[in-house]
This record gives structure tokens, C-alpha cells and sequence, in this order.
């Protein structure tokens, strides 16, 4: 199964991947999480130790990785010739980071080909990589996307099953989650989910969301006023407390949605 995690900035993308990879790990599949940002952070937040986040080079920042698989690297001048379905196979085993046995985390890095020129061998590499990997069916891959509506707009979304879209409890960014679910209805993702974060009063973020987005299956996650504190230690979702708004939040969305 494959789950996108998509939504407008700063709504929770990274947060709620980071604990569905740990649910789904914990509840015995084989998880692999694909971290797609331009500011790769999902690895912080999934359990990888500061230091070695930081020295993480996502794959499409890889130049020599790239020259090896596409024959170009990245920045070469156009008219370079580059194979545009690079050789993936091994990717996800020798670059992948093993949280733990059955949890597994790739930084990619964005693939958003706007910024970096729409031929350019590292979208090449990514896009076939993104190909590939969809085409398992035996695991279950959650990718952290990057903000907004670039992944639609990339022919790599019409794959996944699920597209959770995070949002706020506010109009604004309701308006644009209604954008978002009707870019993936169009894609052709069957169950596209609406997920309300950082709520407080959820009476009224029930209201706001049947006036905005009405019809849409729809989940809500209190505000976690600690949630900065949590980050000043660098603790992994692991370990943030059992009773957080956040993970009581999105453990229920996960039992309901996925739980058997
Ligand atoms: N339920 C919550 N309550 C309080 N703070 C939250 C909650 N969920 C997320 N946050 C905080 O909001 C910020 C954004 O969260 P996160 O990084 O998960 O969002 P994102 O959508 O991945 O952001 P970006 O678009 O920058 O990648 C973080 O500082 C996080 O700690
Ligand atoms: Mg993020």
C-alpha cells in the first residue's frame, strides 16, 4: 500500500509520517518512508540521531551517484544526453537508513523539477526511483511530501492509495486541502483523507470543515502545546508522551483507517 502524506507547509506532513511509519512497523509491515522535501527533516523526526541527519545527502543531491546512473551530472549544460530510466534496483538497499528491522528510511530529496530545470538527470534518477518502488506491493510506503501541489502536478501521485491531506483548523487552509482532494480525485487516488491538526476546539473545526470541505472523510488531531519542546530535545516521535494530542490523534486515525 501506498500512502502519500501531502498538505500545504508546516501543517504536520513530517509529524504524522514520521508516527503512521512507526504504527504501521509496530503492527508488523514491512515499512519503508520516503522523505521527498526539499529540507529533508523526516529522519529527526522518525528516530535517526541528530548527527547523522545532518550529514544526510538526499539521493538528487548525490552528484556522483546520479552521474553514475544517469551518465550526466547534475548542473552538466543542456544538450548532455542522460539516461532517462536509470538502473533503481539497489537503491533503497544500500541508501536506505534501517531505523529499525522492519522500518526503513530514504531521503530522496525534492522532486519538484521546477526549481532545478524539468530534463535534469537528478529528477530522472528520482522519478525512476519513485516508479520502481510503487510498484512493490508487499510493504507499505509513506511519503513525506513537499509543500503545496508539486507532486500532483509531476506524474508521480497517481499511484498511492491513500492521500492524507494535512491541514489547519483555519478557512485558508481548508480552501486549499479542498484544492488538494480534488487534484487527487482527479489523479485517480480512491481515498483521499482530510486530516485536521493542531485542533483546539474541535466542535467548531467540525463545523468549519463541513462548510469548506463537506463530504470528505475527514480526521482531527489536537494542538500539542509542548510539540516545541519536543523538538528542542530531538526527540523522535517514539518518544514523544503516549497521552500527546498528537500521537492520540493520529493513532486513531490510524486504527480506523488501517487497523484490521
Ligand atoms: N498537533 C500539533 N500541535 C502542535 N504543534 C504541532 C502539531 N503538529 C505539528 N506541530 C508543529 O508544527 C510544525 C510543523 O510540523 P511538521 O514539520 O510536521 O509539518 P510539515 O507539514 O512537515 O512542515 P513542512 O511543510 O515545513 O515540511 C512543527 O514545529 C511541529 O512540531
Ligand atoms: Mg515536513
Amino acid at each position: 500500500m501506498k500512502i502519500l502524506v501531502a498538505g500545504k507547509g508546516g501543517t504536520g506532513k513530517t509529524t504524522v509520517s514520521a508516527l503512521l511509519s512507526h504504527f504501521f512497523c509496530s503492527s508488523g509491515h514491512d515499512v519503508l518512508a520516503l522523505d521527498t522535501d526539499s529540507t529533508p527533516n523526516l529522519a529527526m523526526s522518525i528516530g535517526v540521531s541528530p548527527d547523522i541527519s545532518k550529514s544526510i545527502v538526499p539521493l538528487v543531491k548525490n552528484e556522483d551517484l546520479v552521474e553514475e546512473r544517469t551518465g550526466a551530472r547534475p548542473g552538466e549544460s543542456w544538450g548532455v544526453f542522460f539516461n532517462l530510466s536509470p538502473e533503481v534496483e539497489d537503491i533503497v538497499e544500500k541508501y536506505g537508513i534501517k531505523i529499525k528491522d522492519k522500518l526503513s528510511l530514504l531521503v530522496v530529496g525534492s522532486i519538484d523539477s521546477a526549481k532545478q530545470g524539468c530534463l535534469c538527470p537528478a529528477i530522472a534518477l528520482a522519478r525512476s526511483l519513485l516508479k520502481h518502488i510503487l510498484l512493490k506491493n508487499d510493504q507499505i510506503v509513506i511519503v513525506d511530501a513537499e509543500a503545496g501541489a508539486e507532486v500532483f502536478g509531476r506524474g508521480l501521485a497517481e499511484d498511492f492509495d491513500y492521500m492524507l491531506c494535512m491541514s489547519e483548523p483555519t478557512l485558508r487552509s481548508l480552501e486549499i486541502s479542498k484544492n488538494l482532494i480534488r487534484m487527487a480525485d482527479e489523479l485517480g487516488i480512491r481515498n483521499n483523507v482530510l486530516v485536521v491538526n493542531k485542533v483546539v476546539d474541535e466542535e467548531r473545526a467540525i463545523r468549519l470543515v463541513k462548510r469548506v470541505v463537506p463530504g470528505v472523510r475527514s480526521f482531527f488531531v489536537g494542538y500539542d502545546p509542548e510539540m516545541s519542546s519536543y523538538e528542542e530535545e530531538g526527540l523522535s516521535v517514539e518518544r514523544y508522551p503516549k497521552n500527546s494530542p498528537v500521537v492520540v490523534g493520529v493513532r486513531r486515525m490510524f486504527d480506523l483507517l488501517f487497523g484490521r
